[in-house]
């Protein structure tokens, strides 16, 4: 198994119960949850049904729970109709049409609050402007937006009449928007003039252009929301300001009642090979998981402001934005811009000033402001948060002792909650009024969940602290239909081993003497950067599409803030460059990598030699390299090696 472990971890120890003041409230208690296991084991399909029928709002009832005739290929709720957006809006326009659903507020300090009724109103605006631009049911929808209410209005439209959303993040280049534009030949694609994010304008208008001045034929019409006070240009007959596009636009929309298996959308991640796949999610299903991971891990109230800071174009920001803190009547925050504008306060003024409740971050976040000190944090009342979260990769105990003691005052729970695109809604997670947590650890499979470890053989590792890999035994309603187009490349990437018994997460994990859940790491050449997955062949394939450069190895090497940096080595057509025009070379590289992909992949080190170093049957020997990018000291035996001297080439000391 070649998994990147974080081994920092490996010792923790420590215990941490939840405060009585947080059981006394809590929605969970230790007996509910031990009820909702039990019946979950007892009977699987009946649970999942008992869930969906309390949770979701049908308009035609489900009969039949799962369908797994075309097994991976699962189905739940199959026959049974719904709307996703009625089920985040509409139904709790009788009790709660003026509970705030949003607080925004922009990098520049703008804010504004938007209640149920009035995102009703504006989904529904929003949506018959869809349909009166041509878009039907089924078709993709592209939507490349800064982090502002209007992405999730966009997505809401798209659900309400049964489009099939595919949000590409604002970070992504014009090359990446166009690809994922083309794989899913989407008919339209929404946008801004530009959104603001760490003091600059993100040109989002001029990427798309970019994107579509070559490709992209399927696009029949854009819309542009006025964000920035950027100057752009609009393309006559293709291009409309949102605005103009509901000006006059009625606030109902009848919504489109979809099967429960129709597609509600699909997001791009990438995987070890080849361009990123279109994880296509279903609309009940992953509604469902949505709602009760809500409940359950984040112990959403009714009284409760809940503020998970992923942008809109991660899974985060589809389940714990856009979804389902809505569809559990929640008030959510949006936040546009970056954490250190105007300084390192800025997260905890904004918990202080929204009296946040509940706040979910990426552990990349808490590195990166630990590093500030604690006198950002100390300036501002954070004791209205209750509860903590953290998603995306594992959190050093380093970070989660900070986020407990500076953040949560001791007094908070923290839910280290692991999952994926792919999953659709945590997995495994402490269930916050009940577990025990300990740093660094995601703890337990959530009710429902069929977790376990697994050896090559597929059996089950019982014995403590050993590593395997991380398996989902059972469907669960949330996961991954299909890739978009490619099933194939959905069975082989998900069901390859275990004569395709179980769904294969790509992470290997242990459980220690506890049973507590540890993620090691990924056992595929996936990089976890900041918590945003990057595939090594999706940055070479970038590298080696340069004219300068036939090969090119990029593998990981941690980072005390990103989890993993970048680091890539090159092999050029021409001469070695060194000196000068090595450090030309890199800056150019960057920047091309930052052009096909988007600013997350540019490497953070890149290095040159004349080879690569490689097994005798010519596979690039990556453990070698990842030891190389990590400086640690080379134990494997390098004497095979046909050209010894890459090696102090890669190490860069020639
Ligand atoms: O390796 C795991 C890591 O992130 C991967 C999923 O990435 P993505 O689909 O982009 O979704 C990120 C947000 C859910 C996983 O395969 N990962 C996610 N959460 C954790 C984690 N690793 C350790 N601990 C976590 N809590």
């Amino acid at each position: 198994m070649s998994g990147i472990e974080i081994n920092s971890v490996l010792t923790e120890n420590r215990l941490f119960e939840p405060s009585a003041e947080f059981v006394a409230k809590a929605r969970l208690k230790p007996d509910d949850l031990k009820a909702l296991k039990q019946r979950a084991e007892e009977d699987y399909e009946g649970f999942w049904a008992d869930q969906a029928r309390e949770h979701i709002d049908w308009q035609t009832p489900f009969t039949r729970t799962l369908d797994d005739s075309n097994a991976p290929h699962f189905k739940w709720f199959s026959d049974g109709r719904m709307n996703v957006s009625y089920n985040c809006i509409d139904r709790h326009l009788e009790k709660n049409a003026d509970k705030t659903a949003i607080i925004f507020e922009g990098e520049p300090g703008d804010t504004r609050h938007i209640s149920y009724q009035q995102l009703h109103d504006q989904v529904c605006q929003f949506a018959n402007a869809l349909r009166a631009k041509g878009v039907n049911k089924g078709d993709r929808v592209v939507i490349y937006m800064p982090m502002v209410p209007e992405a999730v209005i966009a997505m809401q439209a798209c659900a309400r009449i049964g489009a099939i959303h595919s949000v590409v993040f604002g970070g992504f280049s014009a090359d990446s928007l166009r690809d994922r534009i083309d794989d899913a030949r989407a008919v339209m694609l929404i946008t801004a003039d530009g959104g603001t994010r760490g003091g600059k304008t993100v040109d989002l208008k001029e990427a798309a252009d970019k994107a579509m001045s070559k490709g992209c034929e399927s696009i029949q019409n854009v819309i542009v929301l006025k964000r920035s006070a950027h100057d752009i240009t609009m393309q006559e007959g293709r291009d409309h300001w949102w605005s103009d596009v509901v000006d006059g636009m009625d606030s109902h929309c009848e919504p489109e009642w979809v099967n429960a298996e129709d597609p509600l959308f699909l997001l791009y991640t990438s995987g070890s090979t080849g361009k990123p796949k279109g994880i296509q999610h279903s609309s009940a299903g992953y509604l469902l998981n949505a709602i009760v991971t809500n409940l359950w891990v984040f112990d959403l109230n009714d009284d409760d402001i809940f503020w998970c800071t992923a942008d809109v174009g991660w899974i985060t920001g589809h389940t714990y934005v856009a979804y389902g803190p809505l569809a559990a009547g929640s008030t959510i925050v949006m936040f546009e811009g970056a954490p250190v504008i105007p300084d390192a306060g800025r997260f905890w003024k904004m918990c202080e000033q929204h009296k946040v409740t509940i706040f979910y971050t990426a552990p990349t976040a808490i590195r990166a402001l630990m590093k500030f000190g604690d006198e950002y944090p100390n300036r501002y009342d954070l004791s209205s948060i209750r509860l903590l979260g953290t998603v995306g990769e594992p959190i050093n105990p380093e970070a989660w002792m900070w986020y407990h003691t500076v953040i949560g005052k001791e007094r908070c729970p923290i839910v280290d909650t692991w999952w994926q695109t792919e999953t659709g809604a945590h997995v495994l997670s402490p269930v916050p009024g009940v577990t025990v947590t300990k740093p660094g650890s995601c703890t337990f499979a959530l009710p429902g969940m069929d977790v376990d470890i697994v050896n090559e053989e597929g059996e089950s590792i019982t014995e403590a602290n050993t590593g395997g890999y991380l398996v989902i035994r059972k469907p669960w309603p949330s996961m991954v239909r299909t890739v978009w187009g490619d099933d194939q490349r959905y069975i082989d990437t998900y069901f390859p081993k275990f004569g395709g018994r179980y769904y294969l997460a790509g992470d290997s994990a242990r459980r220690d003497e506890d049973g507590y859940f540890w993620i090691m790491g990924r056992i595929d050449d996936v990089l976890n950067v900041s918590g945003h997955r990057l595939g090594t062949m999706e940055i070479e394939s970038a590298l080696v599409s340069h004219k300068a450069v036939v090969e090119a190895a990029v593998v990981g090497r941690p980072h005390d803030v990103k989890g993993e940096a970048i680091v890539a080595f090159i092999i050029c057509q021409n001469e070695r460059p060194v000196g000068e025009e090595a450090e030309k070379m890199v800056a150019e590289l960057r920047n091309w990598v930052g052009e096909q992909i988007g600013a997350i992949a540019k490497p953070d080190d890149i290095r040159f030699a004349d080879g690569l170093p490689k097994t005798r049957s010519g596979k690039i020997m990556r453990r070698l390299l990842r030891t190389i990018a990590a400086g640690e000291e080379i134990t494997s035996d390098i004497s095979t090696l046909e050209n010894e001297a890459v090696v102090a080439q890669l190490q860069g000391e020639t």
